[in-house]
């Protein structure tokens, strides 16, 4: 299964439901359509209506990010995993590199992964290395610490997808070779592979995917999605990603 995962970041009023309604009249004609999932994660004050109208729709619809304390708490604008799921969340984006940036310790990110999960909520972990980082050729030893200082052993790995998201990549038209690519996504699935002792763990690529970039990545079998940024908000972008992934 591949998962195509449309993260909006600050965009989306009520109306924009419009363009999650033509990707989803997308994959219901699709033959392709068993072969993929789509996930589209919209700012949290759209959460509750958009899953609702999905609710028996085959798009599932998460957040892009949950609070590190579960049920209810006295931290101002602080939404919980407990809340998201009592809105219909099916999922949430965790650790992605806008919110490391604003702090976000592994500490947090590690409470944020454990009460997601007790929720049922699937976790779509995100990691990546900066740019000098990668010039200074530590892109392996970073995901390293980025997924050993928070994912467990005893989490449930069935419910946990990771995100690679080299962070020059992000909003830069800049991608990595498919041979880089290829590599760091077979490192981070052995890393994956240490921690729970079992077997193929989902791993996607995000960064700068578009309907072009794609065509590149196809043939990297290693990769199981994609997760996409400005590409998702508009319903043909979106939908020439998955037609030119199985063209
Ligand atoms: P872009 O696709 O806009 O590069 O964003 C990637 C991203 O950060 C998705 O979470």
């Amino acid at each position: 299964m591949k998962y195509f995962i449309g993260n909006w970041k600050m965009f989306g009023v009520p109306k924009s439901i419009n363009i999650i309604k033509k990707i989803n009249f997308f994959h219901l004609k699709d033959k392709n359509r068993k072969k993929y999932r789509i996930i589209i994660t919209p700012p949290y004050i759209l959460l509750e209506t958009f899953s609702k109208y999905f609710k028996n729709k085959k798009i599932l619809i998460g957040s892009q990010n949950c609070y590190q304390k579960d049920h209810f708490s006295s931290n101002t604008a602080a939404i919980s995993p407990y809340m998201l799921k009592s809105v219909g969340a099916k999922c949430t984006l965790v650790g992605h590199s806008d919110n490391r940036s604003e702090g976000d310790t592994n500490q947090m990110l590690k409470n944020k992964v454990n009460f997601a999960l007790k929720n049922n909520l699937k976790v779509v972990f995100c990691v990546g290395e900066n740019k000098i980082e990668k010039k200074n050729k530590k892109t392996f030893s970073v995901l390293k610490k980025q997924i050993t200082k928070v994912l467990e052993k005893k989490f449930n790995k069935d419910n946990i997808i990771v995100a690679y998201e080299p962070i020059w990549s992000i909003g830069t038209g800049k991608i990595p070779t498919k041979n880089e690519l290829e590599e760091t996504i077979i490192y981070i699935k052995k890393i994956l592979k240490q921690i729970y002792k079992k077997k193929n763990p989902a791993v996607l690529y995000g960064g700068s995917v578009d309907g072009n970039s794609v065509k590149i990545f196809k043939d990297i079998k290693e990769i199981d999605g994609f997760l996409i940024g400005g590409a998702s908000k508009s319903s043909k972008k979106f939908i020439d990603i998955i037609k030119n992934y199985y063209r």
